[in-house]
């Protein structure tokens, strides 16, 4: 029988809601559990529609490696086809860096771009904020290095681990600061560089036909099983200067984001962490448990739900009609999704876009690439109604609705 410990407590959080808490340590069976009795109560809506007037984006930029991987040249390491990839992801090619290359050096290059965009002098950055799931290091995260790599002063520097919603989580973050009076402009930047947990090993070269023979039996078999997952990815950085509003109607209206760590394990790296000793030893490494572990049909059933209720939830917020909104920059990880997410919110094929045919799954660097690469194909014109959505490990989701000046 184990030792149970337990407190229960009311409190009040600082966004207003009205919290009952049970504490509960469970010893004997190694588990410590801490557990929320019932439903919040809210005695205020943080997500409702604010006084205040919105961030506005002044400027967006992004960066893909130059190296680009066919579906086929995939097929030369595992056994996958053009045709099952394409149908069951829509991805064509992605993009991957050079090895030694890190999501900082393409966060960089990106927030340069959208520097440059919105032609300010990189001086008046006061605040960086930078979503990755690949930071170049364990620890510490990427955003210092950014911040050096741009040649800024020691302005504060955020790290975001929010993966696929990790920009969403940024932008939001900025524009609380900006509301705050905290900064002035912002520059937030989702990047990844997925190559090194993909798990090619020395079949790198085969992707390339820079190897002199052909994987072996055991590295093919390896590469096979882990298809599901290593098709998706790619590499690549989009960033966006964010800047303090003039006017209630135009900028970011209103933000919801969701978290739900019952859906942790949706798609997570289950070793290397430190609630393990040591944090990473051979055992976890011939295990592979320093590589993602998907649950793909479940990930993508939550992600066609949880995407279209968080966008329906952000236009109530807000008081949009779904039928004004111009575009949706949806987070790219699946065009089966996409088309899922469209189709549940009655959207033509115009208003939902799709860019994962080129790049793959960017995971933070998603939403803002696709934005910067329709701002530059001139589809956010002044005016234009965008809402930004995503989902993905943590499970973290979210949307957000922006009117452009
Ligand atoms: O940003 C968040 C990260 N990821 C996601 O959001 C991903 C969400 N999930 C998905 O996109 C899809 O579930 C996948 C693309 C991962 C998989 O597609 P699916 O249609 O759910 O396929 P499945 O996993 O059910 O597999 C169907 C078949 C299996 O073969 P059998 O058992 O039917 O013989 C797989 O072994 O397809 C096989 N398969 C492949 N075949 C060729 C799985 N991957 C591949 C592959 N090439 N790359």
């Amino acid at each position: 029988m184990p030792d149970v410990n337990g407190a229960v407590g009311v409190s009040i959080t600082r966004r207003g809601y009205l919290r009952a808490v049970a504490a509960v340590r469970v010893r004997g069976d190694d588990t410590a559990t801490v557990s929320r009795i019932g439903e919040p109560a809210r005695l205020r809506r943080p997500d409702a529609a604010r006084d205040l007037v919105g961030s506005i984006i002044i400027g967006s930029g992004m960066d893909v490696p130059d190296t680009i991987v066919t579906n086929d040249n995939l097929a030369r390491v595992m056994d996958t086809t053009d045709e099952w990839i394409r149908r069951r992801t829509g991805v064509v090619e992605r993009r991957f860096a050079a090895a030694g290359e890190g999501a900082s050096d393409l966060g960089a290059r990106a927030g340069l771009a959208a520097i440059a965009d919105a032609a300010i002098h990189p001086e008046e950055v006061d605040v960086v904020i930078t979503a990755t799931m690949t930071p170049d290091f364990l620890a510490p995260g990427i955003a210092s290095l950014v911040q050096h790599k741009l040649g800024l002063s020691t302005v504060a520097a955020y790290d975001i681990r929010q993966q696929c919603s990790g920009f969403l989580y940024g932008l939001e973050m900025a524009d609380a600061l900006l509301a705050a009076g905290k900064a002035e402009t912002a520059l937030v930047i989702g990047t990844e560089v997925h190559g090194g947990f993909l798990p090619f090993g020395e079949t790198w070269a085969n992707l390339f036909d820079e190897s002199p023979h052909p994987p072996t039996e055991a590295e093919y078999e390896r590469n096979t099983r882990f298809r599901s997952w290593s098709v998706l990815f790619g590499d690549g950085a989009g960033a966006v200067v964010v800047r303090r509003g003039t006017d209630e109607d135009t900028g970011i209206l209103g933000v919801r984001l969701r978290s739900d760590g019952a859906l942790f394990d949706l798609i997570h790296v289950p070793g290397v962490g430190f609630s393990r000793r040591p944090y990473v030893d051979a055992s976890q490494l011939d295990a592979e448990l320093h590589l993602p572990s998907m649950r793909g049909r479940e990930l993508f059933r939550n992600a066609v739900e949880l995407m279209p209720d968080a966008i329906r939830g952000v236009a109530e917020d807000t008081k949009v009609e779904l039928e004004d909104i111009d575009v949706v920059v949806a987070h790219q990880a699946n065009a089966r999704i996409v088309e899922g997410v469209r189709r549940a919110l009655g959207m033509d094929e115009d208003t939902v876009p799709i860019n994962i045919d080129r790049y793959g799954n960017t995971t933070a660097a998603t939403v803002p690439i696709l934005f910067h690469e329709l701002r530059m194909d001139g589809r956010i014109p002044s005016g234009a109604l965008v809402c930004f959505a995503a989902f993905g490990a943590g499970a973290h989701w979210g949307a957000a609705l922006y009117r452009e000046p």
